[in-house]
């Protein structure tokens, strides 16, 4: 099909392939497919331009078909100068229609260009994964805040940024914290990331992880879900935190708990996934083993201190797709996999699509609230609302074929009361 739409990416020509990929990807996205059924009914969000920045995946061009059905004229740019599939971004042009703007492996200007080019279509709504076209907008585009309505966001990074906006007053329209959903970060972070991370290292390296002693540095919802997955595998995991509750809460899942100081002269393979900088740091690389394996699943690139890692080493070779080698003065050889940046999407495929089915469910019923609640909304960061995550919740359930049981009238008359005891 010839498009109309405004597009960067690699080659049309993979259009087919990111067809096929997209409907196997929608086939295990029940909830957003029936968004998707209502809203091409009910055209919630017709006349709205949607500027996502996302992670241009299967998942997310299903997400993207399901705005245009329901009445959006979208546009996509890609989260993440790695993330990108190419064959996705191509489909999305080429037989879906939709604007996109994104190519695996391009360079900070590209990424920051393709961003433009999504403001560019001036939206009146935006949906981000780390908060790069609210950047942008509260930047170089300030005149066209007042044409936003509100905006969603993804990821745990861009939430907390969006707060520290929220509280300085810089904030100039109301966001949707996608993340703080709990059928978003209980699922997606945890047994999502979980899952790709290993997948990632595992595609990147072919290592074997039994046996491995394997860091995780964080012990939040992405944190656990590597741990308990690294474990799963027979690696000996050690987390590493700041926060003492969540420390507490590790130690008694069952891991070792050390300083990284520690961790790093005895692990074998890093992951970073706390949403934090220079976790990983210089002193840590010098102490660390020869074929140590780093690698990061946090949202920024900056969870490793890789321009210290580069500054210590006198030599530098890409030892396999994915895997670059630094060798120290001293010999000794450690592997950063994917340029420091989110593993699982960049080594691997990123999410299943079963629990992106959940967030993205969660993108879209959110940006339907933003546009029927435009007027009342103030600037400020808001959670998703309760009903509409338990609906999700129930939705998927639903979809799973699985039935839980409802309270009796006795019993919700008696959560209600305070009056009877033994
Ligand atoms: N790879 C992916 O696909 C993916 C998916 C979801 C979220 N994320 C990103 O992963 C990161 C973590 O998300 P989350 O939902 O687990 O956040 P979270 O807030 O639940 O957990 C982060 C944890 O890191 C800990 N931490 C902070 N600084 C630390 C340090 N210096 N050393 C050790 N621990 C430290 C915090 O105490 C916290 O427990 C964020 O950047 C988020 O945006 C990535």
């Amino acid at each position: 099909m010839a498009t109309t739409k405004r597009h960067d990416v690699k080659d049309l020509a993979l259009a087919p392939e990111g067809v096929r990929r997209i409907e196997w990807a929608d086939r295990q996205m029940p909830v957003l497919q029936s968004i998707r059924d209502r809203f091409e009914r009910e055209q919630p969000l017709a006349g709205y331009r949607v500027a996502a920045c996302l992670h241009v995946t299967t998942e997310t061009a299903n997400l993207m078909r399901t705005l245009k059905a329901g009445g959006a004229d979208v546009v996509l740019c890609a989260s993440n100068p790695l993330s990108t599939q190419d064959d996705v971004a191509a489909a999305l042009v080429d037989e879906f229609d939709i604007s996109c703007f994104a190519i695996k492996g391009e360079d900070n200007e590209t990424y920051y260009q393709h961003i433009e080019a999504a403001v560019d279509h001036k939206p009146h709504l935006t949906m981000d994964d780390g908060a790069d076209v609210i950047g942008v907008l509260h930047s170089a585009r300030r005149e066209q805040l007042g044409e936003i309505i509100a905006g969603t966001e993804e990821t745990t990074t861009g939430v907390i940024r969006l707060k520290a906006m929220e509280a300085d007053g810089a904030l100039a329209f109301p966001v949707i914290a996608v993340n703080e959903a709990k059928t978003k970060h209980l699922f997606d972070n945890r047994y999502g990331t979980g899952q790709s991370t290993i997948d990632g290292i595992i595609r990147a390296t072919n290592v074997l992880l039994a046996g491995k002693r394997f860091v995780v540095a964080g012990y939040g919802w992405v944190g656990r879900g590597v741990a308990l997955r690294a474990r799963g595998m027979g690696a000996h995991v050690i987390v590493t935190e700041v926060d003492p509750m969540r420390a507490l809460e590790a130690l008694m899942d069952g891991y070792e708990v050390l300083p990284m100081a520690d961790a790093a002269k005895i692990g074998d393979i890093f992951c970073t996934a706390t949403g934090d900088k220079h976790v990983i740091a210089r002193e840590h690389v010098e102490v660390m083993k020869d074929g140590s394996i780093l690698a990061n699943t946090g949202h920024f690139n900056v969870e490793i201190d890789i321009p210290a890692i580069r500054g210590l080493a006198e030599e530098t070779r890409e030892a396999r797709q994915f895997v670059e080698e630094f060798t120290m003065s001293d010999g000794r050889r450690i592997y950063l996999l994917a340029e420091g940046r989110l593993v699982n999407i960049s080594a691997a495929e990123g999410h299943p699509a079963i629990v992106m089915d959940m967030s993205f469910a969660n993108q879209s019923l959110a940006a339907e609230y933003a546009v029927q609640n435009a007027g009342t909304l103030e600037r400020k960061v808001y959670p998703v609302p309760q009903a509409i995550d338990e609906e999700i919740a129930r939705l998927k359930l639903a979809t799973m074929g699985i039935d839980i049981d409802q309270l009796t009238e006795e019993q919700a008359k008696y959560l209600a009361s305070w009056d009877e005891g033994t």
